[in-house]
């Protein structure tokens, strides 16, 4: 079975968050499953230094109003398609961001080419090789659905996946003009979005089947509180949604190999950790005298709920606690938290950037991981943090709550608990959260019970992939009887 996937970034050429990571792990546990991957991304510059052995296997002259061509290339195990359009993406700034921060005003254009290329792929534009499904990821790949439904493809299985349903892709009415798509497309079956266009509503609506990242949030997100204006879109769909959690590359995760740690170690070596934390400790000159150290790895913004940690972080240091953090985003929070570590020097430390030796440093050092997002499709620092015997420290909503189970006294005493979930999620329902983990902390046996059954959950893409792979085995069935 041949697969297309359609990803904006893809671990490990380029990666602003899990999206990545995601794109970047599944075709290699797809392949397991006899299910080939081609990935189509954009042919950045980082990715573009980064391929060796590229070849052109299609040409352009006018894609959206400028040449393109596709370059295919092997990158660790991946088989990728590279969307070389210069006017679009040869620009220096992230991948959707100026070197401000600032979205590129034609980000619409951009990834509606991106979108349109998929959607050439799937009719055929390569020589030797056609997808059986389709899989688009996010608003940036969501186009190529649309595409697909209004160029004659509708009878080829699409799948949209959501990985975060706050990230829209919405744009003003007058670039409908633009996309050379049929004006039926303009409707509320299609991309009309509140009398604008809607990219990711325009894939809600058209795709075959849309799947999300974790159970949890596919059914949240159907709620007005999680729906973000979609909610009535995604009920209507109901019986074609699905939630599939997301895993990790064990192998590029793995506390036993990790060469970015300092000492390797497994659930039967727990001690050595000790090396890592010191490394920590050092890296964040903090001091190391008794009380836990708790990590944050994130994109410091409201939504992961950075906010809550600037609040509670006084508190975490006068009940003897560290914290050390690692991340960049709002500058209104980056200054919060810079401001709790000059007032507790050797106590707080932060690093603002994006460091991803640094992240795998913090997860095998530190004692426990913050996560207290207000909403979180998946989440993926907390699966690392079970692997690597880090202790998550979760907010009870989406893919957070299906994942860790919380140390209450049940859990604690059948052996199960592998974190701590807390609910409301704000400064008290952390401060209640950790008032449990200094209580577990001051119990080493205790702690590390839950570390060790952390490390024993399974966190690997293997379930997963084989829900993808049914998955694309019923649309196939489908796609054949009709
Ligand atoms: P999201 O995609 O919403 O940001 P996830 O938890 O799914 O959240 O994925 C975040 C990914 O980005 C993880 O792999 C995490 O380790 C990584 N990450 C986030 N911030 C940083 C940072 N400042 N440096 C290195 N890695 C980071
Ligand atoms: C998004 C979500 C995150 C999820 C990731 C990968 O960025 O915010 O929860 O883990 O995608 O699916």
């Amino acid at each position: 079975m041949n697969i297309l996937s359609v990803a904006s970034e893809v671990f490990p050429l380029i990666k602003t968050g899990g999206l990545a990571d995601v794109a970047g792990a599944l075709p290699l546990a797809l392949a397991g499953h006899g299910i080939r991957v081609r990935t189509l991304m954009p042919g950045y510059p980082i990715v573009m230094q980064r391929l060796a052995n590229t070849r052109v296997v299609a040409t352009f002259d006018d894609l959206l109003g400028e040449p393109a061509r596709i370059l295919a290339a092997t990158h660790e195990g991946l088989d990728l398609l590279v969307l070389d359009a210069p006017a679009f993406f040869d620009r220096a700034g992230g991948p959707y961001t100026d070197g401000n921060g600032n979205d590129f005003i034609d980000n619409w254009h951009r990834f509606a080419a991106l979108s349109f290329a998929g959607a050439e792929i799937a009719r055929g534009l390569l020589p030797d090789w056609r997808p059986d499904i389709v899989q688009a990821h996010d608003w940036q790949a969501a186009m190529t659905t649309v595409y697909m439904r209004y160029t004659g493809l509708q009878h080829i299985p699409t799948i949209l996946t959501v990985h975060n349903l706050a990230f829209q892709g919405q744009f003003g009415a007058d670039i409908f003009g633009q996309l050379r798509l049929p004006p039926e497309a303009f409707t509320v079956d299609g991309l009309e979005y509140y009398g604008d266009v809607g990219f990711l509503k325009g894939g809600l609506r058209t795709a075959w089947s849309i799947t999300t990242v974790s159970p949890n949030y596919a059914q949240e997100i159907m709620t007005p509180e999680y729906g973000m204006g979609l909610e009535g879109l995604l009920n209507a769909r109901s019986a074609d949604l699905e939630g599939i959690v997301n895993g990790i590359d064990t192998n590029v995760w793995n506390p036993e190999s990790d060469a970015h740690i300092a000492r390797p170690y497994t659930a039967g070596s727990l001690k050595q950790r000790a090396v890592n934390r010191q490394a920590v400790a050092e890296r964040f000159n903090i001091e190391q005298d008794g009380g836990p150290i708790f990590c944050v790895i994130s994109r410091l913004t409201w939504q992961k709920g950075i906010d809550i940690i600037a609040d509670v972080a006084d508190w975490i240091v006068e009940q003897g606690g560290k914290l050390v953090v690692l991340g960049s985003g709002d500058q209104g929070l980056e200054g919060a938290l810079l401001a709790a570590a000059s007032r507790h020097r050797g106590r707080i430390g932060i690093v603002i950037g994006y460091n991803e030796p640094l992240s795998h440093l913090m997860q095998a050092g530190a004692d426990a991981i913050l996560i207290p997002s207000r909403f979180e499709p998946c989440g993926l620092t907390q699966l690392y943090g079970l692997r690597y015997g880090c202790i998550p420290v979760v907010a009870r909503t989406g893919g957070l709550a299906d994942t860790v189970i919380d140390a209450n006294e049940a859990a604690l005493s059948a052996r199960v608990a592998t974190g701590f979930q807390f609910t409301p999620i704000n400064a008290d329902g952390l401060r209640q959260a950790l008032r449990r983990v200094f209580k577990a902390w001051r119990e080493p046996k205790v702690w590390g019970r839950i570390q060790n059954q952390g490390m024993k959950s399974e966190v690997s893409w293997e379930s997963s992939a084989a829900r993808y792979a049914d998955l694309f085995s019923s649309l196939l069935t489908r796609a054949n009887l009709s």
